[in-house]
C-alpha cells in the first residue's frame, strides 16, 4: 500500500503565494475577447473587462499578473498604449498572428485589471527593440509622485497618483524574442537598463532579469556570475511539449503513452529548478535572489481551425495532473523559487478559463490552482512515504502519487494526485506530530478519463467535487484516488 507521512510539527520553510501566478499576454485572444471587450460590449463588463471573467479570477486569487508578455513585450512600446483609446494607433502584431493591435488595452487597463481581481502587478519592459530612455519613462509614469512631464502626462490621462509596482522584469527571453542575445551580452544590457529603472518616493522595485530557456545552465551562470548584485530576481522558461516543437501532439486527442511522455516532461520541471538552482547558489549561497518560473505550463497544437499564431488548445484532466505535479515541485523548492506564473490566463496555452463570444469555462487546471489555493503563503510540513510507480519502457519509473502539505491558520491541508491515466491507488495517510483528533474534509477532481474536459456545451464535467470515500484507519486514513486524479484534504 502507497504511504504519506506528514510531520505537522515540522515546517520547511514558507510557500510564497507568488507561486501561483498567472502571465497574460498580448496573443491571440488572451488579452482582447478574453479579458478585455470594451465599454460598450454587449458582455457584462467592468470598465471594459467581462465581468464572467474577473469573477472566476477573483475565486482563483490570482496573486501576481505578469504583462504584457512575453515575446510581445520586447515589441511593446508603452505610449502606443495610453490616452484616449480613440486616438491610440492601430497596428500589426507581428509576432503573435498578424492581426491588428489597436492598443486599447494599457497600461491603465492592466493595473485597473489587478485592482479588479486584487492580483499584484508585474511588468515587463522593452530590452529587444526598446530604449533605455523607453524603460525608464514607463517607470516614471507608472511610480513618479511628484511634479514630471511623465507624472503630469498620467495625470492627464485621469490617473492622479502613482500605482503601486513592485515587479518588474527586464526584458523577455533576450536568447529567442527578446533580442537573440548572448548571455554576456545581455548581461551587459540588463546591468544598464536596470539602472535607470528608479525607484521612486516609496515604490520599492524588485528587478527581475530575463533568465534562461529550459536546460540552458550557462545562461544562469552568466548573468548570475556578471549581474547578481543588480538583481532580485532572475527568470526561467520552461514548458511541457510532449512531442516536438514541430508536432506537440493535440490537446485532446492522445494516447496513454502520450500522457505518460507529458508526465516525464512535466517532472523535468524538478531537476530544472535542482540545477539552475545549483548554478545561482555559487553566486548567491544566502539565497537572496529569487527563481522566477514566469512561463510554464502545456504546449500543444492549437485546436483545428484556429489560427496558429494565437496558441489556442483545450485543457483536460492531463493538464490538470501537469498542473498538479508543478505545484508540488514550486512547494519542494520554495527556498528559491519565489513567483510561478503559468502560461497564459485565458485563451492561451495551459489557460484557466476558456471563452467564446459571451460563453466562458473554467478548465481543469483551473479547478487544481483553485482547489491548492490554500497553500498560499502557508508553512509547507515535512512529508514522507512510499509513492509507488509508474511508466512503462527503460526510462527511470515516475512516482505514481505525488502529495505535498502545508499549515495555515490552525489548519493542516494535504493535496495528492495521482499520476497514472488507468489505476487507482489508494494512500494510507498518516499525520504525525500533534494529538491526532482532526476533523476532516475533502474536495477531489478527477474525470471521465484522461481525456476528460469541459466545453461550451457542458462546462461543468469536470469540476471539485466533495472526496467520498476516505475510511479512518486507527489514526490514519485511507485515501482511494481515482485514476488521473487530484485531491486536497483539510484537517
Ligand atoms: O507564452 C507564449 C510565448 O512563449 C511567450 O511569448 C514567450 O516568452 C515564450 O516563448
Amino acid at each position: 500500500m502507497l504511504k504519506a507521512i506528514v510531520h505537522t510539527d515540522w515546517t520547511t520553510g514558507t510557500i510564497n503565494k507568488n507561486i501561483y501566478g498567472h502571465f497574460s499576454e498580448h496573443l491571440g485572444r488572451c488579452i482582447y475577447e478574453g479579458l478585455w471587450v470594451g465599454e460598450d460590449s454587449p458582455i457584462p463588463n467592468t470598465d471594459g473587462i467581462r465581468n464572467d471573467v474577473l469573477e472566476a479570477l477573483r475565486e482563483l486569487k490570482v496573486p501576481v499578473l505578469r504583462w504584457p508578455g512575453g515575446c510581445f513585450a520586447d515589441e511593446y512600446h508603452w505610449r502606443d498604449g495610453i490616452g484616449p483609446r480613440e486616438t491610440r494607433k492601430r497596428m500589426i502584431n507581428t509576432h503573435w498572428g498578424g492581426v491588428v493591435e489597436n492598443n486599447h488595452f494599457g497600461t491603465h487597463e492592466f493595473f485597473r485589471l489587478c485592482e479588479l481581481i486584487g492580483a499584484e502587478p508585474y511588468i515587463c519592459g522593452n530590452v529587444g527593440s526598446g530604449a533605455v530612455q523607453e524603460m525608464s519613462e514607463w517607470l516614471e509614469y507608472m511610480t513618479f509622485d511628484g511634479e514630471s512631464p511623465l507624472a503630469n502626462l498620467r495625470r492627464q490621462n485621469g490617473r492622479e497618483k502613482p500605482w503601486k509596482l513592485k515587479y518588474f522584469g527586464v526584458g523577455n527571453e533576450n536568447w529567442g524574442c527578446g533580442g537573440n542575445m548572448l548571455p554576456e551580452f545581455y548581461a551587459d544590457l540588463y546591468r544598464q537598463f536596470q539602472t535607470y529603472c528608479r525607484q521612486y518616493g516609496d515604490n520599492k522595485l524588485y528587478k527581475i532579469a530575463g533568465g534562461a530557456n529550459s536546460d540552458d545552465y550557462r545562461w544562469t551562470d552568466v548573468l548570475m556570475q556578471k549581474a547578481a548584485g543588480q538583481m532580485d530576481g532572475l527568470s526561467l522558461h520552461y514548458y511541457t511539449v510532449p512531442g516536438t516543437w514541430q508536432e506537440k501532439g493535440s490537446a485532446t486527442e492522445f494516447e496513454a503513452s502520450d500522457w505518460e511522455m507529458t508526465m516525464r516532461k512535466a517532472l523535468h520541471m524538478d531537476e530544472l529548478l535542482t540545477r539552475h538552482g545549483t548554478a545561482m547558489d555559487r553566486h548567491d549561497p544566502e539565497r537572496r535572489i529569487g527563481l522566477i518560473v514566469d512561463e510554464w505550463g502545456t504546449w500543444f497544437d492549437v485546436e483545428p481551425g484556429t489560427n496558429p499564431g494565437f496558441l489556442y488548445q483545450q485543457n483536460t484532466m492531463r493538464d490538470a495532473l501537469v498542473a498538479a505535479a508543478h505545484l508540488h515541485i514550486f512547494h519542494k523548492h520554495a527556498h528559491r523559487v519565489q513567483m510561478a506564473n503559468i502560461a497564459q490566463l485565458v485563451n492561451v496555452l495551459q489557460a484557466v478559463v476558456l471563452t467564446e463570444g459571451d460563453k466562458m469555462l473554467r478548465t481543469p487546471t483551473y479547478h487544481v490552482l483553485k482547489m491548492y489555493a490554500v497553500h498560499q503563503d502557508a508553512e509547507a510540513l515535512a512529508l514522507h512515504g512510499e509513492f509507488g510507480s509508474f511508466g512503462t519502457g527503460d526510462e527511470q519509473p515516475m512516482a505514481q502519487v505525488g502529495a505535498t502539505a502545508s499549515r495555515k491558520d490552525g489548519l493542516v491541508h494535504v493535496s495528492l494526485y495521482n499520476l497514472h491515466p488507468a489505476d487507482a491507488a489508494e494512500v494510507r495517510l498518516e499525520l504525525r506530530g500533534s494529538d491526532g483528533d482532526f476533523e476532516m474534509e475533502g474536495f477531489v477532481l478527477s474525470g471521465d478519463g484522461m481525456r476528460a474536459h469541459n466545453t461550451f456545451d457542458a462546462p461543468d464535467l469536470v469540476e471539485v467535487k466533495p472526496f467520498e470515500g476516505i475510511k479512518r484507519d486507527g489514526q490514519a486514513y485511507l485515501v482511494p484516488m481515482a485514476a488521473a486524479s487530484v485531491a486536497t484534504l483539510r484537517f
